[in-house]
This record gives structure tokens, sequence and C-alpha cells, in this order.
């Protein structure tokens, strides 16, 4: 089915944080779309669907003057800010959704969860639930994402209802959804389940995900007789994956800035005669970045003779400061970093065995980084998707660098024919896996790469088949 065709439909997209990062400057305030994957993923819609984007600026604003100035800016872009008090966001983001959701979700045990955030995490649900009913038209397709807002499906519908609207109501997880037995640790497991399964279609990254969620929901009273279908009280939910994906057009046009060539140019000759491996991740312990810089110290003593010739930039960009197992991972990270560099450094200026930039980096700075790299190393203990493994393969038209996969992150699914796949927890494997990419000859290189490409291009629109379905079932 055509985008073109659901010009007719307004969409509703719905996350917890908007894509726009607000800032202000005397009393004025401006609004600039920000990087993500959400973003990525979303790119192309713009162009061709009237869409409202409905979540939280990201910012406290308690004055209703202010409030309405920044509506205001946030409306010439197509956003809708949902504003909250700084208490009730902190409960609801930091101590419910990334401290017990997140975690659960990427299968880390020993989450504490505590009543009264879990309060603030139902208001929060049922404040995005108000404002997005009221703005709704019947027949609008509302696309709901992430884990942040796994009740509002049904709070939406509840409302909905009593206004006599009829909408379509869709949902992505950005995330995994782990094994039934895994999920049915917490507590607030059934309410969770019961907020999605008024939706009309639920989309995962990957058939795992979709199973096990299929898996949990029968659990509970649902059936699936049908392949991608499951029945709850009467209703019919179309439970599929959507495969996510970048715009590789973007990654192509930024290689031709002339900004990007002179980095470029800089960079080649900075690193001119060694091997560069780039990571580039979210400083979350799902990543695996303590394994990485393990994995990396032990290639290191494995292939001494590759000493002052491999060099390891790693990208971690600063997220989360706020939840305690964030900051006790920064330090953790830093000591290793210091570690490895004070054991394998040689006596020459290029013979830094490993960068690290704990900062977010310029869509320059990593295009250009991206470029130049021969391996791109991703060691995540668990990943929805992850699109740093195709950004890079985006960048490396040229080059036919090599992408070393975590087999644990959800693009190793889709990704493992080109790409080379160990598991993240074995320093040994890790090892191997990047000596492998490092003596790999140029024709197989090309042909990984090739098989890479073709997936990249091809996976583009998640957003069409996801409306697609919500238009055919409406
Ligand atoms: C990552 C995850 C998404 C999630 C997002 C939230 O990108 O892959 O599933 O929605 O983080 O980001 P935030 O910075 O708002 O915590």
């Amino acid at each position: 089915m055509e985008v073109e065709n659901e010009k007719k439909r307004g969409l509703i997209i719905v996350s917890n944080r908007l894509p726009l990062s607000v800032e202000e400057d005397n009393g004025s305030y401006t609004s600039n779309f920000s990087s993500g994957g959400l973003v990525t993923a979303l790119s192309g819609l713009t162009k061709s669907i009237d869409f409202r984007w409905f979540g939280w600026p990201g910012m406290a604003i308690k004055d209703p003057e202010k409030q309405k100035t920044v509506s205001d800016v946030l409306a010439e872009k197509g956003a809708v800010g949902i504003f909250l008090d700084e208490q009730l966001a902190h409960d609801h983001y930091n101590k419910i959704s990334n401290s017990v959701l997140w975690p659960i979700l990427h299968y880390q045990s020993g989450v504490i969860f505590n009543e009264d955030a879990w309060k603030a995490y139902q208001r929060v649900n049922e404040i995005f639930a108000d404002t997005v009913a009221s703005k709704a038209t019947s027949g609008d397709l509302i696309w709901v994402h992430d884990y942040h807002l796994m009740l509002l499906p049904f709070l939406l519908r509840e409302r909905l209802k009593k206004q006599g609207k009829n909408c379509p109501i869709g949902f992505t997880l950005h995330t995994p959804f782990p094994a039934e037995d895994f999920w049915r640790a917490l507590p607030v497991q059934k309410d969770l389940l019961n907020g999605l399964l008024t939706c009309d279609v639920i989309g995962f990254h990957t058939d795992e995900y979709k199973r096990n969620f299929t898996e949990s929901c029968c659990s509970r009273g649902a059936d699936s007789t049908k392949e991608d279908q499951v029945h709850y009280e009467g209703h019919e939910i179309c439970v599929g994956t959507f495969v996510v994906g970048i715009d590789p057009q973007k990654f192509n046009d930024s290689m031709q800035d002339p900004e990007v060539q002179k980095r470029i140019h800089e960079l080649e000759e900075q690193y001119e005669g060694t091997t560069v491996i780039i990571g580039v991740d979210i400083l979350d312990y799902t990543k695996g970045l303590v394994q990485k810089l393990e994995g990396y110290d032990h290639f290191l003593k494995s292939y001494p003779d590759l000493k002052g010739k491999v060099t390891l930039i790693q990208v971690a960009i600063p997220s989360r400061k706020e939840v305690k197992e964030y900051q006790d991972l920064e330090k953790e990270i830093s000591t290793v970093v210091g570690k490895i560099n004070g054991e394998h450094l040689i006596a020459t200026p290029d013979g830094t065995p490993l960068i690290y930039m704990h900062r977010s980096v310029s869509f320059t700075e990593l295009t250009a980084l991206y470029f130049i790299s021969d391996i791109c190393l991703l060691t995540s203990q668990r990943d929805g998707m992850n699109l740093v493994a195709s950004e890079y393969v985006a960048c490396q038209q040229n080059k036919h660098g090599v992408l070393v996969l975590s087999e644990l992150t959800g693009a190793a699914s889709f990704m493992s024919g080109g790409s080379v796949t160990f598991h993240p927890s074995s320093v040994q494997d890790l090892s191997d896996a990047v000596y492998k990419a490092l003596t790999m000859n140029e024709k197989e290189k090309k042909e990984r790469h090739e098989n890479l490409r073709e997936f990249i291009t091809a996976h583009t629109r998640q957003v069409t088949a996801l409306i697609a379905h919500c238009i055919l079932i409406s």
C-alpha cells in the first residue's frame, strides 16, 4: 500500500521523548530535530505523510505562559508537547522505564520494583492518554512507541470509546522482548500485557521477540491459533516483525559533503598504516562495553606483533546519567580504558591502542569515522536491533570494512551472513572474530559488504509496512 494514499488519514506518533530538543535563550525558545534510532527510522515519513508527534519535550516547564510558547515552537515542526511535573517525569523515566523495564526487557536480573514509582508510570501513561485522545480525530492512526508507554493503548482505547472515536492503534517495541520465564519475574507484567492487548497491530524487530511476546500473552489467557495473530477478550491483534532500518541515502549524501571529506582526509593522514576499529554505542550496560574492552585487551595480548598497528576508537554516548547503574558503569569503563592504554601503549606518537570518547559526536565526525574504519566492533549483550551496524555499512561502499557483530543483537538475525559474528561474553571469541576480520581478503570483504548493503537498502521503510497493516485491518 502506497504511503501517498494515506494522506487522507491523520497519523499520530507517540513516544515518551519528542525527537526535538528544545533550547531556551533569554526567554525565547527554539527546537531542532535530534538524532536517534526512532527519528532515523521515521525520517522518510516527513516527506510523504502528514503526522503529528506527541511526547515529552525533555524539560519541566511549570509556567502556563511558557508552556504555550514552547507548544507554538513545537507545533511549527508538527510536534505536540506533553508537559510533565519534574518529579513525576523522573519517577516514570528513571525509576520504572530505565531501572525496571529496560533491564527486564534486556534480560538483566536483580531489578528492584518500587510501588510508588509504578504509580508515576501509570499516571504518566494516563496523562499521555488524555492528551492524545482529546486531540485525535476518528480515523486517525495512532502509533505508540516503546516501553515507556506500554499501558497507553488500553488507556487510549477507553478514552476514545467514551468520546465516540474509532482509531486504529499500533505499537512498536524497539527493544528485545524476553522469554516468558524471564518476563514473569516482573510483578506488573500482566498489567503491561493488558495495556498492549487493545492494539490492532504490535510490531517487534525480530521473530524471536514476537514469539516470546505471543507466548507470554497465551500464558495469560490469550490464544494464537494463526501465525501473527493473537486473540484476547474478543479482540484480534496482528503481531508482526517489522524490521527497522536507516536511510542509507543520508549517509551517502553526507560523505559528499566537503566538511566530511576534509575530516576524512585528516583522519586518514592521522591513522595511515594503522588498522582502525570503530565502536559507537550509547553508554549502557546492554552494549557490553566492558566486555568489549576486555576482549580487545585479550586480542592485543594474543597478537603482540600487532601492537602499535591497531587502534580501537570507542565513542560512548552519555545516557541516563541519573540512574546509578549508568554512573557505576562510567567509572568502571574509565578504569579499564586507563589500564589498557597503560599496558599496551608503545613509544610512538601513533601507538595509542585505544581512543575513548565519552561524548556525543557530530554527524560529520560520525560519518568520517565510519568511513575511515577498517572494522566496526559491536558487542551488545542484548540489543533490540542496533542501527550502528547499518550506519557503518552505509559508509563502507569504498572500503568494504568488516562488521564484527555480537550474535545477541537483533541485527545479527538479519546480518549474520555478511558480518563476522561472535559471542560477546567470550574474550577468546571476540579476539578471534577481530583477527578474522583483520586478515580477511579483499574478495571476501567485498562479498560480505554487498550482502549487508542489500539488507540495509531493502529495509528502510518500517513505517510503510506498519501503516499498511493498520489500514488493512481497520
Ligand atoms: C534507545 C532505545 C530505544 C529507546 C530510547 C530512549 O535508543 O533503543 O528503545 O526508546 O533509547 O532514549 P532516551 O534517551 O529517551 O532514554
